[in-house]
């Protein structure tokens, strides 16, 4: 943004109760593609660089502080402690504030605004040298929604408020999109002239249009070329609308930058997700956090990364990963459970059924089934026998189990942590091991099989396996 279109302050409402979404959250904390409604706002606002943020707090106001320290931090807060109405809530976040220059007005609750709409706003309020720009859209349904009332030279003349309006202003489709840009100095004059005389008996931000006209100040309406951004959340409805709005928007992108989507509709990613050209997405699948996704990496069907890294060429199919690094041209799942801090190197495997976490596989090595592997470090060209299971914690503490490289472990062998394997060594299937196996060496941790003869024939007398035991042997084969 050009220093003529710098902004001086942004000032963010979001002391509204929220009340139609029956939630113990305050409305601009709920979340859609990995971000909060006020989230959603700031990254907008933060592209402008204004020089200052202000952020109007109320309902819930210590929940939405702390989620502003982490996401706007230098966002100054101003507590309305009273729900005033929106020229109210401007008052006070005005109150303090220098007395010339632009400010932008707008709401904590329409995620889906752009900050390229916002910057044309600007540009265009700067272009203009009016008092006031107001983004407006039309709608089919404006119900709700102040509605512009225009002179016959376009200008913006007032906005009247749902409530407050007539029959014949209610067939107006134009309406207020709550997003402002204003003159500080002009500004600052008329706001301190809001009445309450309304149907809600609150001060009306939008009635400062109507006093800057009366001042002989122009006001400019601009109407958004795409009115799906200005769409706001009230309640649970109108906040699955616009989580599915964002998708579809995030999906096209992707879509559009080389990432294959075989249902776009049903695959779910945050806005924070980055994935690179030739990466192939499979239906039911949602992508969250930090997630990243390499060149060329297969994804789902069904899967859930949280906070991920998968490398290109790898691929993590039906399976649950939260915290994960998978390298490239790794192989997960399917039905694979990957916990925080599990490692998979280059070209290794862990497959179905395997929970694991804190772990490294080394490159080439293999965890194929029913395994789990905690706290452990496995070293390259390993194997995992089917069913291991790496007993980490002993009812108080959690301990390291390490596997070298090229080591066969059997099927069902429990790891005893801390113990350690060689690189080479073998474990015999259904092994406890308890002490460290040397390299090279084979750990048997079970006992001598044993073959009671006769047992069934003498304990189990008529059923039928003593009957095929019984025939068995009368073909010869030995049962006694
Ligand atoms: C407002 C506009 C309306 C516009 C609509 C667009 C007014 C009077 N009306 O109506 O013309 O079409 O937005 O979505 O401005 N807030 C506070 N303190 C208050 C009241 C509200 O901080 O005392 C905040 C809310 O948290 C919200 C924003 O201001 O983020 C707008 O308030 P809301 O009650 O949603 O106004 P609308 O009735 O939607
Ligand atoms: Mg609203």
């Amino acid at each position: 943004m050009n220093n003529v279109n710098r902004l001086d302050c942004v000032i963010v409402l979001a002391a509204g109760e929220g009340t139609r979404m029956k939630s113990s959250t305050p409305k601009v904390l709920h979340s859609i593609a990995g971000r909060t409604l006020l989230g959603h706002v700031l990254t907008a606002v933060h592209e402008l660089s204004p020089k200052e943020i202000r952020v109007v707090v109320g309902s819930g106001r210590e929940k939405v502080e702390e989620h502003l320290a982490s996401v706007s931090p230098k966002a100054i807060t101003v507590f309305q402690e009273h729900r005033g109405g929106t020229g109210h809530a401007a008052q006070l976040a005005l109150a303090d504030l220098g007395k010339t220059g632009t400010v932008l007005i707008l709401a904590g609750d329409t995620p889906l605004l752009s900050s390229s709409s916002l910057t044309q706003l600007i540009a265009a309020h700067n272009e203009g040298g009016v008092a006031a720009t107001v983004l407006t859209a039309e709608l089919p349904d404006p119900t709700g929604y102040g509605r512009i009332i225009r002179s016959d030279n376009g200008d913006l003349l007032r906005i009247v408020e749902d409530r407050d309006a007539s029959e014949t202003e209610l067939q107006i489709e134009e309406i207020n999109s709550g997003v402002y840009v204003f003159d500080l100095a002009k500004l600052q004059l008329s706001i301190g002239k809001l009445i309450n005389s309304n149907a809600q008996g609150e001060l009306y931000l939008t009635d400062v249009i109507e006093l800057l006209r009366k001042n002989g100040d122009r006001v400019l309406p601009v109407i958004t070329p795409d009115s799906v951004e200005i769409l706001g959340v009230n309640d649970r409805v109108q906040l699955a609308e616009c989580a599915a709005l964002m998708r579809d928007q995030i999906n096209d992108q992707l879509m559009r930058e080389g990432v294959t989507m075989i249902d776009p509709t049903t695959t779910w990613i945050d806005a924070t997700v980055k994935i690179a050209p030739d990466a192939l997405i499979y239906p039911g699948t949602a992508l969250s956090g930090s997630t990243t996704i390499g060149k060329g990496a297969v994804i789902g069907p069904r899967s859930t990364l949280i906070d991920c890294t998968v490398a290109e060429g790898a691929s993590v199919l039906e399976s649950y990963c939260t915290g994960a690094t998978v390298g490239p041209h790794a192989k997960v799942g399917p039905f694979t459970f990957l916990r925080a801090h599990s490692v998979l190197l280059s070209g290794s495997k862990v497959g179905a059924y395997v929970e694991m976490k804190n772990s490294t596989v080394g490159e080439g090595s293999k965890v194929p089934h029913l395994s789990y592997v905690g706290d452990a470090t496995i070293g390259e060209g390993t194997n995992i026998g089917a069913g291991t299971i790496f007993a980490n914690y002993d009812g108080e503490k959690k301990y390291p189990t390490q596997v070298g490289n090229h080591v066969r472990l059997g099927s069902n062998t429990v790891l005893v942590a801390p113990v350690s394997v060689g690189d080479g060594a073998y474990t015999a299937a259904s092994s406890t091991i308890t002490e460290d196996v040397p390299a090279g060496a084979i750990g048997v941790g079970r006992s001598k099989q044993r073959n009671v003869l006769g047992w069934v024939l003498r304990k189990r007398p008529g059923s039928k396996s003593a009957d095929a035991a019984q025939s068995s042997a009368e073909k010869g084969k030995p049962t006694s």
